[in-house]
């Protein structure tokens, strides 16, 4: 019987596969480094207080990221279709309600929200190619990178420009079925990446804050994380991941039978982790050195990497180089944002590719500009979280994703059968696959709710 035959015939996948598993790795690979890992992960360091909440979201990534990727990519592969679909089958099989579906549904929508601000950070990228490359971060102290990102973003038509152009090129790839060729281009962008990364991490050591910067990030101060904090620092690991809408389930669905699932997501997370704590590491010492502020929010690597690039030789043509590898980065990942929708679009509603990415991305193209306006025009509407962003960001990183992915992990857990879980992910070894369902059905579902309630205050943990 093959491992795919849980009804009767071995399952028909309703769409092509990777050609391997280095291609499927690269996807994944793409998927999770982006703005999560180079943008997101230094800001909300910087906003949530440094060492303490870094240990919390390693502690998160290994805990109930790595198992959670495990999980997505088996649901996908088994399921051979869309997240929607691949779950309401799965259940219906193991005799459960078909409506494990809507799990699929909210990741749809949460990609949804996340592309229309993630696309908007993507176009400061892609502005800062053009700045770094007119040569305006050149000697540059803080006051002048303070004023050129100040300059970028009061400007809603000059942030909607570089949004609309991001949201055209992730459209295009979507809409003509090329991703592959993105894919396989990951192999080179992100060793290129790092290797700027690397330049700027020699620049950092030499900067004159590199132990202030290591201390911030690792030397845990309990004392400044909050119930809150914590929230956040579980967001971004499944953030960074990809984690908790599906994506990585929609890419499963094309894995080949036969490759390890368990080497796979283990090579993801710790690129994706490596990635982030490098970031870290080059942006804070620039931090410390200029005497700027850690809790910068959102604009902290648009206003810290320029002072590095700026007062370093080749600095004209590394960061030019590295806001062109970031866009990449994003580039990817928006792509793996969009796929959960087109694929179900495709597969449920018959469209052509073309009609569903033009359509999604279009939706997803105006309701970006509720996080333009929140930099400019609607800058003081301010509510619950933050501005517009803000809450938007928060909706989806802090609610939608640990939510989504609470869903993903019980049905992985407490729904599929021990014999479909054992027999997908075909770990070496039997206490390898104990540790995965434990895990699984216990240490991550717990953990996520009673990061939720410390949040909220019912449970006093910190
Ligand atoms: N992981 C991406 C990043 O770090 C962002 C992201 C979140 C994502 N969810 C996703 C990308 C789903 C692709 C698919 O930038």
């Amino acid at each position: 019987m093959s491992p795919a035959s849980g009804i009767g015939s071995p399952r028909q996948s309703l769409h092509g596969q990777w050609s391997s598993r280095l291609a499927f790795i690269l996807a994944v690979t793409g998927s999770a480094v982006g703005l999560g890992n180079v943008w997101r992960f230094p800001y909300i360091v910087g906003d949530n207080g440094g060492g303490a909440f870094v240990l919390v979201y390693l502690a998160c990534v290994l805990a109930i990221g790595l198992p959670l990727m495990m999980s997505e990519i088996l649901v996908g592969r088994r399921g051979r279709r869309n997240p929607v679909m691949a779950m309401s089958l799965l259940a219906q099989e193991e005799g459960s309600s078909r409506h494990w579906g809507l799990v699929g549904l909210m990741g749809v929508l949460a990609g949804f929200i996340i592309l229309s601000f993630y696309s908007v950070i993507a176009g400061w990228s892609v502005a800062y190619v053009f700045a770094s490359g007119a040569g305006r971060f050149s000697g540059a102290d803080a006051a002048q990178v303070g004023s050129l990102f100040e300059g970028l973003t009061s400007s809603w038509a000059t942030i909607g420009f570089w949004h609309t152009l991001f949201m055209v090129m992730t459209v295009m790839v979507v809409a003509r079925g090329v991703e592959k060729g993105l894919e396989r281009a990951v192999r080179i962008l992100v060793p290129a990446l790092v290797g700027i990364m690397l330049i700027l991490l020699i620049y950092a050591i030499t900067s004159g804050g590199f132990g202030d910067g290591v201390r911030f990030l690792f030397q845990p101060d309990f004392s400044q994380l909050s119930g809150a904090s914590v929230l956040v620092a579980l967001g971004q690991a499944f953030f960074t991941l990809s984690l908790g809408m599906g994506a990585i389930m929609a890419y499963g669905a094309y894995l080949p039978e036969g490759t390890s699932i368990g080497s796979t997501a283990i090579t993801v997370v710790i690129a994706d982790t490596a990635i982030a704590i490098l970031a870290g590491l080059v942006i804070f010492p620039i931090v410390f050195a200029n005497g700027l502020e850690t809790a910068q929010g959102p604009g902290l690597i648009f206003l810290t990497l320029p002072l590095a690039f700026g007062n370093m030789t080749g600095g004209l043509v590394f960061g030019t180089l590295f806001f062109i590898l970031l866009t990449f980065a994003a580039w990817t990942s928006a792509i793996g944002l969009i796929e959960p929708a087109v694929a179900w679009m495709v597969e449920r509603l018959k469209l052509t590719r073309a009609q569903a990415a033009v359509s999604a991305g279009g939706v997803i193209w105006l309701l970006g500009f509720a996080t333009v306006f929140s930099f400019n025009l609607l800058a003081d509407v301010q509510f619950g979280a933050g501005t517009i962003f803000d809450n938007a960001d928060y909706l989806t990183n802090n609610l939608m994703l640990p939510l989504g992915g609470l869903f993903i992990t019980l049905f992985a857990g407490w729904v599929l059968s021990a014999r479909v879980t054992r027999d997908e992910l075909a770990l070496a070894g039997e206490g390898r696959y104990r540790l995965w369902r434990f895990l699984t059905r216990w240490v991550a579902p717990l953990a996520v709710v009673a990061v939720f309630l410390n949040a909220i205050g019912l449970l006093r943990l910190t």
